[in-house]
């Protein structure tokens, strides 16, 4: 803590607030005892200027447009490591030794399977259900399927329980894509790596050999990297708030997931290919554009903005290059939702209404054509972001709930209804 304060003047009197520094970024004045000693809230809906934690794991500086896992850019870890590494670190704190590496990546690969009880548990869905709904049951169901890893107390379950969810989320997830194209369910292969099982748990069928594509797999091992944590978003709050209540950590992930699957946060990547399709060919940009820029209109441009980068997402730059690999090694040299793309953001980027408003593209803009291309329906796409947070959410629970301070999130509220009144008989109502 440092030795500067903050004072706030009210109702006629100056209190005292002292001043945190973190590493880097902003300062923040910690005002816990508002309330006590002035008898007022905060008003900060969206959390617009609110800390609500500490935290070691994920640094943003929205302005620069840096993003940092543990102190390590965002770019260094997605060009030279792969996405268990990224894992071990967001949990861990340090980057693994060969030694660590070769542990970790044995102990999730040994926990990729989930109990058969599961697959009988799936057939409950209709075949039409949005994958997106599976994974917010199946995963909310692991606690129902794993009681030996909930006790949130003993530290060893926690570490078992995130292991457990590291592993088995691509299962389920390639398990939701099997069922709603009524495809058996594909088990895991314990000796392909991490996104190359997902892969092939994805697209391979019992009938014929399935070889991964390694140009694919490492295009998305890359994407999960870019996606794995993004420090206090809505989805790892949400993680984090329902943590705070003792709830078991396959709930909180599952409600994780639910967060996650708004077109504001998540959702945005399918919404963004649906847009680009709507939009369809280039000389309906500016059509388009005129509509995301009319207040009258709800129309957005999808996988543009961002609450916190107020500058080109560092995390859309890598991908708008693996967009460019994997359509390249899959061949497709015209991709017409690719020109749209471009000459959108071209136009955007150009346009005075984006510019003063700091609307640039994000992490969503590209990944929807590239997880297309790569064979993935718009459907699947948030399940696939859902994968690859889900050690964000675990890492960022798992430093609430050792964290020796912590307590159960309870926000205020502004009330604005009615005040007391009397209950009056139903007649004369
Ligand atoms: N298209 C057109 N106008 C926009 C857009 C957009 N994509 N985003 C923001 N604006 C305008 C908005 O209308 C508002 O204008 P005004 O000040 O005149 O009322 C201003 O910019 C500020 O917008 P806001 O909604 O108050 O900003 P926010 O920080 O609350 O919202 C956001 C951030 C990401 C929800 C928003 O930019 C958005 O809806 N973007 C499209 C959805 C999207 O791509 N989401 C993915 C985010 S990245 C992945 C993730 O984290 O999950």
């Amino acid at each position: 803590m440092s030795s500067e304060t903050g004072t706030l003047t009210f109702g006629g009197k100056t209190t005292e607030f002292p001043v945190k520094q973190g590493t880097i970024g902003p300062a923040v004045m910690d005002i816990g005892k508002l309330y006590a000693s002035t008898g007022a809230f905060t008003y900060d809906p969206g959390f617009m200027s609110t800390a609500a934690c500490e935290s070691k794991i994920t640094y943003i500086d929205g302005d620069k447009g840096v993003l940092l896992y543990r102190g390590y850019p965002i770019d260094q870890l997605a060009e030279h490591g792969d996405f268990l590494e990224t894992c071990y670190l967001l949990l861990f704190g340090e980057l693994p030794t060969a030694a660590q590496k070769a542990d970790f990546d044995y102990r999730v690969t040994r926990h990729t399977m989930v109990h058969e009880q599961m697959a009988r548990f799936f057939q409950g869905f209709r075949r039409d259900a949005h994958p997106m709904s599976v994974m917010v049951a199946s995963v909310g169901a692991l606690s129902a399927f794993y009681h030996d890893s909930t006790d949130i107390s003993d530290p060893s379950q926690r570490l078992i329980a995130s292991m457990r969810m590291i592993a088995k989320l691509p299962t389920l997830a390639a398990m939701a894509y099997k069922y709603t194209i009524g495809q058996p369910f594909v088990y895991p292969k314990n000796d392909l790596d991490y996104t190359s099982n997902f892969l092939r748990m994805c697209y391979a069928v019992p009938c014929e050999d399935y070889k991964v594509n390694p140009v694919i797999s490492r295009a998305l091992d890359r994407i999960f990297i870019l996606h794995a944590d993004h420090e206090q978003n809505a989805s790892t709050s949400t993680v984090r708030l329902a943590g705070s209540s003792g709830a078991n950590p396959f709930a909180c992930i599952a409600a994780g997931v639910a967060c996650l699957w708004g077109p504001a946060h998540g959702g945005a990547n399918e919404a963004a290919l649906k847009m680009l399709e709507e939009i369809g060919t280039v000389d309906n940009i500016p059509a388009f554009v005129q509509r995301a820029k009319d207040k009258n209109d709800h129309t957005r441009l999808m996988g543009f903005g961002h609450r916190v980068y107020k500058n080109y997402d560092p995390r859309a730059r890598i991908m708008q290059r693996t967009c460019h690999e994997v359509l390249t090694e899959l061949g497709i040299k015209d991709d017409p939702l690719l020109d749209v793309a471009m000459e959108l953001e071209r136009i955007a980027l150009s346009d005075d209404y984006f510019i003063s408003k700091k609307l640039y593209p994000n992490v969503d803009f590209y990944s929807g054509i590239t997880l297309k291309a790569m064979g993935f329906p718009t459907s699947m796409f948030t399940v696939l972001f859902a994968v690859a947070r889900t050690v964000g959410w675990i890492a960022q629970w798992k430093e609430m709930i050792e964290d020796p301070g912590q307590k159960i999130g309870r926000p205020r509220q502004l009330y604005i209804g009615s005040p007391e009144r009397d209950y009056p008989p139903i007649g004369k109502r």
